[in-house]
């Protein structure tokens, strides 16, 4: 690990909220990089500084965050000024990843499609997105994982 990686990460564990100690990390692709938050096991909280996301400023932007030592993201969107969806890229007919296009997620195996907030709009799949619960707060963004 770099030392600007080192001091970035010490920058960020002191900007966030939680408090705990031990933690698994998100990387974000960003425009400008891979950027690393923290994620606290222990509540299921993520919190996102938009500042780190400029893609997230405007209505429409998205941002893919990735958990470190697992095989899952979740993919945030801004819905409208005030409103974000996080959901899971995993399409619920097969598993194949998802892709946000034309203000939907379709899916490139069998052509499901899911609106912004995980919603079922076309099959074959017979199930939503797994979405999560998240809560703007002007300059950031928390997501209810559980
Ligand atoms: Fe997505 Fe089949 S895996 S539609």
């Amino acid at each position: 690990m770099t030392d600007t990686r080192r001091k970035f990460l010490r920058r960020v564990g002191a900007l966030l909220s939680g408090g705990v100690a031990a933690g698994v990390f998100l990387e974000g692709c960003a425009s400008g990089g891979p950027t690393v938050y923290r994620y606290d096991p222990a509540g299921n909280i993520i919190d996102l500084f938009l500042s780190w996301y400029p893609e997230l400023y405007k209505t429409g932007g998205a941002v893919e965050l990735h958990l470190t030592g697992t095989e899952s993201s979740i993919v945030v969107v801004r819905v409208a000024i005030d409103r974000f969806t996080a959901v899971s890229p995993v399409c619920q007919h097969q598993g194949c990843k998802v892709a946000l296009k034309e203000n939907l997620f379709k899916c490139p195996c069998h052509g499901s499609r899911y609106g912004l907030d995980g919603a079922l709009i076309a099959g074959p799949a017979e199930k939503p997105l797994v979405s999560y619960r998240t809560e703007f707060r002007e300059t950031s963004l928390r997501i209810f994982l559980s």
